[in-house]
């Protein structure tokens, strides 16, 4: 098993990562001296494949466990659903002290994460992510939030978990797509900060594919570190945290204006290959880096190139993006593969240029991204 430290003013917590760590999670609950009463809170996939084996274990240890039950998919992830887990918090006598276990991706963690923050104004939360995506970004750092109409992610705190365990076993049972969302936030790392993690994944993508454990630990291992690193520099994201946004700022854009349809990790990879490209015509990537960026998303089975959508829409909604600061566009541009910077020099006509030039409308696109 590895152990990761992180070490925040108020609250220090580890991060656990190895195979099989779900099924002897008793263990590391009562090294947090917790005792008694706990409730696990997920969703009908995960219960069946995690949930109820994380149960048993619990039980056979002397813990009293409840499950609380979340239909699937990112719709739930809403201020309505948080209503109903406070009333089954409620139901079952969950008390201040009774801890709340996130078990199953990052629409879980953000969701049970936004509960435990509240309910009774804060009880302790441990997050057990079941994705790659969740093990490698949203599980650490503690950003929690619902949606709430229009607000994506936009209603939350930032609440950290007591601790998070992270079995890489679990991985083995998800679908390719979920995989690859997870792979563009892993590779996000690498370009950012992480020469050596970009050429592991590089070398190595057709073993992480096929779920060596070894190797997805160690990446996911380098992931984790990487983040808990940059939220002990800078919790409350007001400066460095948002290095992490690299690929987003384009990527939130395709998100919106495709309705969805493109995912998130998908939208990602095609905003790193946008932001790279806006960085080579201001002249700082060079040619080689780009290229390398661009091949690794494509073996990882990760789009490169913008489906077809309408230019004006992605500028109408880059301007509305968050990130935006007086007026500019604010982006992650890399500079060379571990190195990115904060530019808000891109003009208005060279972003419309690029995503002009990456925007590749075939059929054959349109399908793959209808899935
Ligand atoms: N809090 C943060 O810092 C942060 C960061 C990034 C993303 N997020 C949020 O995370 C969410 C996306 O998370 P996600 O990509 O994990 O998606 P997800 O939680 O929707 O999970 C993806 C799918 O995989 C299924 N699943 C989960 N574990 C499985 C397993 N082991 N085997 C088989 N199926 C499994 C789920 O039921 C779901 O259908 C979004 O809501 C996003 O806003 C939060
Ligand atoms: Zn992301």
């Amino acid at each position: 098993m590895h152990n990761i430290k992180v070490n925040l003013h108020l609250n220090n917590y580890e991060i656990r990562i190895g195979s099989g760590l779900l099924e002897k999670a008793s263990e590391a609950l009562s090294d947090l001296g917790f005792n008694g009463k706990l409730v696990i809170i997920t969703n009908p996939v995960v219960k069946v494949l995690y949930g109820d084996m994380l149960r048993a274990d619990l039980e056979a240890a002397g813990f009293d466990a409840s499950v609380l039950i979340v239909p699937e998919g990112e719709d739930f992830k809403s201020l309505e659903q948080a209503g109903k887990l406070f009333l089954g918090l409620n139901e079952i006598h969950a008390e201040r002290t009774t801890p709340i276990l996130a078990v199953g991706g990052g629409v879980m963690g953000d969701l049970a994460g936004f509960v435990s923050a509240t309910y009774m104004r804060g009880v302790p939360l441990v997050q057990i992510p079941t994705t790659l995506l969740s093990q490698v970004d949203s599980s650490i750092g503690g950003k929690v939030a619902v949606n709430h109409g229009r607000l994506k992610n936009n209603i939350g705190a930032f609440y950290q978990p007591k601790m998070v365990i992270t079995d890489v076993s679990t991985l083995k049972t998800l679908p390719e797509k979920e995989m690859n969302n997870g792979l563009a936030e892993a590779i996000k790392y690498g370009i950012i900060c992480d020469k050596g993690l970009f050429q592991i994944i590089e070398s190595e993508i057709e073993r992480i594919k096929s779920f060596d454990e070894r190797i997805l630990t160690e990446v996911i291992c380098r992931c984790a570190g990487i983040k808990a690193k940059i939220v002990e520099k800078d919790e409350k994201d007001t400066g460095l945290r948002n290095i992490l946004n690299y690929g987003h700022t384009i990527g939130h854009a395709i998100e919106t204006v495709s309705d969805f349809r493109v995912s998130h990790g998908q939208a990602v990879s095609i905003g790193m290959v946008t932001a790279g490209l806006i960085s080579l015509k201001m002249g700082f990537l060079s040619d080689s880096d780009l290229n390398r960026i661009e091949a690794v998303l494509i073996k990882s089975a990760l789009p490169v190139k913008i489906p077809g959508l309408d230019i004006d829409d992605l500028m109408q909604a880059l301007k509305h993006d968050k990130k935006k600061k007086e007026g500019k566009i604010r982006f992650i541009l890399p500079k060379s593969i571990g190195e990115v910077f904060f530019s808000d020099e891109a003009s208005t006509a060279l972003i419309e240029q690029v995503l002009r030039e990456m925007n590749e409308e075939t059929e054959d696109l349109r399908q793959h991204y209808r899935k």
